[in-house]
């Protein structure tokens, strides 16, 4: 796939088939995380891939819980026995990094960074994504990352799901550049 019909292509998906994603293709769109920029090359992140549907549905609903109560004028969304936040994506996967004040904005950069990365390469592999910024209220359950499997120490970055999109996805809608050009 050429670059630009990648990068103009990719939408965020949020209708799943059930269909499992091999392995290999999981690790390819791991492998394209990595090779992201990182500040100083320090590579801070870890991974963790959920594919177990009754802990993907307990992060759901946790953070259904969570936002409830921080979107009040939101609540009714969240009064659902629907996956109306991970959409029943076959695959979870939590990009994170060592709580630690003095790196916390670039572990944020270079995460979601990485995560940009592996939208593109899903995307190239037909597989649809969608970044779950909903799912980082999380970081204030630390009861509920240690079930998620984050590791001891380690904050969620960017949580993203992965799987076949259910629908072909529309075209994307975007403004042209605001720019100011000095010569
Ligand atoms: C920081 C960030 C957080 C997001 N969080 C969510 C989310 O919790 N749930 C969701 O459905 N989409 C989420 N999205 C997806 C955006 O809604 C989506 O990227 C945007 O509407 C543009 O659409 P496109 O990705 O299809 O081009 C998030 C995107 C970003 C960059």
């Amino acid at each position: 796939m050429e670059l630009d019909d990648c990068i103009k292509g990719r939408r965020s998906v949020r209708a799943y088939a059930a269909a499992p994603v091999p392995k290999a293709t999981i690790e390819a769109v791991l492998e394209a995380g990595v090779w992201a920029p990182s500040g100083m090359n320090r590579q801070p992140w870890k991974f963790v891939v959920i594919e177990n549907p009754e802990l993907i549905k307990y992060v759901s609903d946790e953070t259904k819980k969570i936002l409830r109560e921080v979107m009040p004028a939101m609540a009714k969304q969240f009064e659902t026995e629907k996956d109306v936040i991970c959409y029943e994506a076959p695959v979870l996967i939590l990009i994170c990094t060592q709580t630690d004040k003095r790196w916390g904005e670039v572990n944020t950069l270079d995460s979601v960074l990485a995560a940009q990365n592996m939208f593109l390469k899903a995307y190239e592999m037909r597989l649809g994504t969608c970044y779950m910024g909903f799912v980082s209220y999380l970081n204030n359950k630390p009861e509920v990352l240690q079930k998620m499997g984050v590791p001891e120490g380690y904050e969620l970055q960017v949580p993203l799901i992965i799987g076949h999109p259910k629908t072909k996805q529309g075209a994307g809608k975007r403004n042209k550049p605001d720019v100011k050009w000095i010569k």
